[in-house]
């Protein structure tokens, strides 16, 4: 199929969209978090388009996203007055909330959960889209299964050119991580995937929240509450590793450490990344000159790649080049990648979960 690209402020563009979603087809679009891929979240077998389009297991549900906080009340069963203070608070943003589901909502769309995820954006893009559309948007990061999601159109178009009808390109996303999910069907509200709004946000407007034990620690008798958790995600192709101090930070021993591994990895003839911050960026210089090259190769300098991901004091901006970080490194064919850890920012609990799923769990303490 070829994918119609457009501009999101381009003339006709929104109004193309929402005639191919009316239409059951698929278009991804920008929101202040990653781009989405959508489709109509009460046509089933739209839902199933978008499971194919990404090679996502269909029992992974999506959001469903609304540009109305009166549309919760069509879709919920119940709204529980917890709810409706953090989507006062919240709403247009980066919060999605878990509602028991009216029987409208397709099991599809929900993947056969009992409970339906939604989330109002606040992006203007996506704004539009839904009220132009008039329909509820099940929306999925638009990357392929696995994959980092996506924080460019040119992230969306190297995914799933050709697998969808339509891709609304709005330039760089804003945050570049994923919504805050938070589940009020139970006795207590449960945060089952970190983001920007933090646990203590939450806390400050309804009291204490519990973070799903699965994502505190890795166990594979734990079951993630979100099913999305429980996957192997955002992983880049090379082997990536973390390397934290016993405090969760980064300081001399850890890039020592990361000069050592580094060295290692490229005198075995292995591409290399280091994924580092401001602070740390002129620390790097892993280089191996022809004469201690172990693969015979001659005539150029083999080096570490440096990507920065901007200052350690800086989480959004972090959080914000993460993924394009990642898939930077696909592109460039890197084989081996090592990152500083993030456990010392504000948004160490969004940033820490995101990149401990795509190394698998690998973290090296000095
Ligand atoms: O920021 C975002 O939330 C982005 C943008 C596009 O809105 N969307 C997004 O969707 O990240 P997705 O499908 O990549 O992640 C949705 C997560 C998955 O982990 C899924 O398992 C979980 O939400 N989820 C969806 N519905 C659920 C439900 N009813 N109960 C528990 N978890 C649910
Ligand atoms: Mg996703």
């Amino acid at each position: 199929m070829d994918t119609i690209i457009m501009k999101t402020d381009e003339a006709g563009a929104i109004e193309k969209a929402s005639e191919i979603l009316n239409a059951g087809g698929l278009v991804a679009f920008p929101t202040e978090t990653v781009y989405g891929l959508g489709g109509n979240a009460l046509d089933a077998s739209a839902s199933s388009r978008i499971y194919a389009a990404k090679g996502r297991p269909s029992d992974n549900p999506l959001i469903v996203h609304i540009a109305d906080t009166k549309d919760v009340y069509k879709l919920a069963e119940e709204v529980p007055e917890m709810a409706e203070t953090l989507m006062e608070a919240f709403w247009p943003g980066p919060l999605t909330i878990i509602f028991k589901k009216k029987a409208l909502v397709p099991d599809t769309t929900t993947g056969g959960l009992p409970t339906v995820a939604i989330r109002m954006p606040s992006h203007p893009g996506a704004y539009e889209l839904i009220r132009e559309s008039g329909i509820y948007i099940a929306a999925p990061s638009a990357n392929l299964s696995g994959k980092p999601s996506p924080t460019t159109a040119q992230h969306v178009i190297e995914d799933m050119s050709g697998r969808i009808d339509m891709i609304l390109d709005g330039g760089a996303v804003g945050l570049g991580l994923e919504s805050t999910i938070v589940d009020v069907t139970g006795d207590h509200p449960v945060i089952l995937r970190p983001g920007f709004i933090t646990k203590k946000m939450l806390e400050e407007l309804i009291g204490p929240v519990e973070i799903d034990p699965a994502l505190i620690k890795p166990d594979k008798n734990l079951r993630p509450k979100a099913p999305g958790m429980k996957y192997t995600h955002y992983a880049p192709s090379g082997d990536l590793a973390i390397v934290e101090s016993a405090s969760g930070t980064a300081n001399d021993a850890v890039v020592n450490k990361i000069n050592v591994l580094a060295r290692e990895a490229l005198e075995s003839g292995k591409s290399v990344a280091i994924l580092t911050t401001k602070e740390h960026r002129d620390s790097y210089g892993v280089s191996l000159s022809n004469d201690n090259r172990s693969d015979g190769q001659e005539g150029c300098l083999k080096s570490a790649q440096v990507i920065l991901l901007g200052s350690r004091s800086e989480g959004a901006t972090v959080a914000s080049r993460l993924y394009a970080a990642l898939r930077e490194c696909d592109e460039k064919g890197i084989e081996v990648i090592y990152c500083e850890s993030f456990r010392d920012n504000e948004l160490s609990g969004a940033i820490m979960n995101r990149l401990l799923r795509a190394a698998g769990h690998k973290v090296i303490t000095v």
